[in-house]
């Protein structure tokens, strides 16, 4: 029995997001380095985005990096920052054969210019593909977002290009990172943590929250058909009745 056979494929999430958490506790259990962790985490995702393409999800969003990693020690952040390079370098073929598009969530400039390189050649390589979003945020933080969003909305009113009247919900939406893409339908949270950090706080307004115990060096496709076939049981009324 696996969990795949109870997803109803017209019911889908189209958005899902991911809080992907635990891999420093995972590799302490193991008495490795967190940063092994890390490595075995980054495998996840390769499974957990070939598991949703095969779903048919429209949009999934991985949380990489926040504007709070920042914090921790040197050593741990280049390696969190080689990840995300040696992900884009050994997955790019499949993902533009495969017609995904990448996105980046949050402001890379911060980031060595290398791994700006490796994911500016991603992004123009993949910008014309339509078949499913993956959206990556590194650096990313959900206030960040959007006080950008204001600031440019701000200029924007300024120079005249819009005006007072014009600022609604759908064009706030324009100046999001994750712009022409819906609000997050299921919010997925490995690691027994019962918080947001600061993930996408505009996007999930009614998305339906996933938490496990799993950690995410762990969390096989399967735990992310058990988080579908539960997101298809819930009530989703939006404030209606
Ligand atoms: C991965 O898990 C999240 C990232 C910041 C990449 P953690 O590194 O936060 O693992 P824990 O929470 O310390 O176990
Ligand atoms: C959230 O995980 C950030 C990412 C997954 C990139 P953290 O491990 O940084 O979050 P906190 O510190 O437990 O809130
Ligand atoms: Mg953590």
């Amino acid at each position: 029995m696996t969990y795949r056979d109870e997803i109803d494929l017209n019911n889908l999430p189209k958005h899902i997001a991911i809080i992907m958490d635990g891999n420093g506790r995972w590799a302490k259990k193991r008495m490795l380095p967190r940063t092994y962790g890390h490595s075995k985490g980054s495998d996840r995702v390769i499974e957990i985005v070939e598991a949703s393409y095969n779903l048919g999800i429209k949009s999934l969003s991985f949380y990489a990096f926040s504007t709070e990693n920042w914090k921790r020690p040197q050593n741990e952040i280049n390696k969190l920052m080689e990840l995300i390079v040696y992900y884009v370098r050994t997955q790019l073929e499949k993902i533009k054969n495969n017609n995904i598009k990448i996105n980046v969530l949050g402001d890379i400039i911060p980031l060595p210019e290398l791994v700006q390189d490796e994911i500016n050649s991603a992004l123009d390589e993949t910008s014309c593909n339509n078949k499913m979003n993956l959206n990556i945020a590194l650096n990313y933080g959900g206030q960040d977002e959007i006080l950008r969003a204001c600031k440019n909305i701000g200029k924007d009113l300024l120079d005249g290009s819009i005006n007072l009247n014009d600022i609604n919900k759908n064009l706030f939406e324009n100046y999001l990172y994750t712009r022409g893409q819906g609000p997050i339908d299921l919010l997925i949270r490995p690691s027994g943590e019962l918080r947001v950090s600061n993930f996408m706080l505009w996007q999930m307004s009614y998305a339906e929250f996933y938490f496990s115990d799993i950690l995410w060096p762990d969390f096989s496709k399967e735990e992310l058909y058990k988080a579908i076939v539960s997101f298809q049981k819930r009530d989703r009324r939006f404030g209606g009745l």
